[in-house]
């Protein structure tokens, strides 16, 4: 279970593999955090994140196979888990894939799959772990959406709207979770644009952050019992205005 100040001791993250999430871990290590299952695809990332949480004092770490666009197997793979884990006190879904083609690049199936591993499989994934913390009576969620995910730009339109189809199923699990008094939170976190892997090459955004400025936001928004948080706070106000800047003005921002 959470502890007074929203501190898990055990965890599990889809996909494991993630810059964001081992951040995160990495603080939560340093906290009271005992058991972790991470999930992903890729054993050999998954193994080194393994080691990293071993040596940072994490007592019992594994690895499972999990693969966002395997619908079917969700619902067995919480329930595997949560056997494997006892309570699950944090589950982490840090699964996505920042397409950076146009549209005279992609196939209709390549943008089927970006949707899918950016919202669809997530969106199934996270509703099999909150039935599993909800049949505990507690567990917190947290969904790494992205300031992509506030108002969907051009130059990014096939991510930017499947992250705003998961924000949008976050914030109305959030509130079914809440109305039925489950004792399950599920906090929203909207990063900037963030150095890791997935923008390795690109060029930064206007107020690019780090991961460790993300784990950071994360720890605290766990703490405080946030329902959301945008990251780096400075985003905060240009996220309000984002959503106000009239269509013939937005479509006209650059790449
Ligand atoms: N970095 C940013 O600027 C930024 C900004 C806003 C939001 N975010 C979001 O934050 C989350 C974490 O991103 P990150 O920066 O930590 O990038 P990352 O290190 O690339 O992590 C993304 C993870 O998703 C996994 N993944 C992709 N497709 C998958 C699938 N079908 N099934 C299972 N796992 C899959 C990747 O594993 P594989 O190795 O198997 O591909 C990878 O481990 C993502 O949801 C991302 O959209 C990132």
């Amino acid at each position: 279970m959470n502890d007074a100040t929203g501190m898990p001791a055990s965890a599990v993250v889809l996909g494991g593999d993630s810059e964001l999430a081992a951040a995160v871990l990495a603080k939560l290590a340093k906290r009271r955090l005992e058991r972790v299952v991470l999930a992903g695809r890729n054993e050999q990332g998954l193994a080194r994140r393994c080691s990293e949480l071993s040596a940072l004092g994490v007592g019992q770490v594994n690895a499972v196979h999990f693969d966002a666009t395997d619908h079917q197997r969700h619902d067995a793979l919480a329930s595997e888990i949560a056997s494997e884990l006892g309570d699950i006190d944090l589950v982490v879904m840090a699964t996505g894939a920042l397409e950076r083609r146009g549209i005279d690049e992609l196939t209709s199936a390549e943008v089927a799959q970006s949707i899918d591993t950016n919202f669809t499989g997530p969106a199934a994934a996270l509703l099999g772990f909150a039935r599993v913390l909800r049949s505990q009576g507690h567990g917190t969620l947290v969904v790494f959406s992205s300031l992509a995910a506030v108002r969907v730009r051009r130059a990014n339109f096939v991510y930017g709207s499947a992250k705003a189809g998961l924000d949008g199923f976050c914030q109305g699990l959030q509130d079914e979770l809440e109305h039925a008094k489950s004792g399950v939170r599920l906090m929203i976190v909207r990063p900037g644009f963030v150095h890791t892997k997935m923008t390795t090459g690109m060029r930064p955004q206007p107020l690019a952050t780090e991961a460790d400025v993300v784990a950071d936001a994360v720890v605290r928004g766990l703490e405080t019992g946030a329902g959301a948080v945008v990251v780096p706070a400075a985003l905060g106000p240009l996220s309000v205005l984002m959503r106000l800047v009239p269509r013939p003005l937005w479509r006209r921002l650059p790449s």
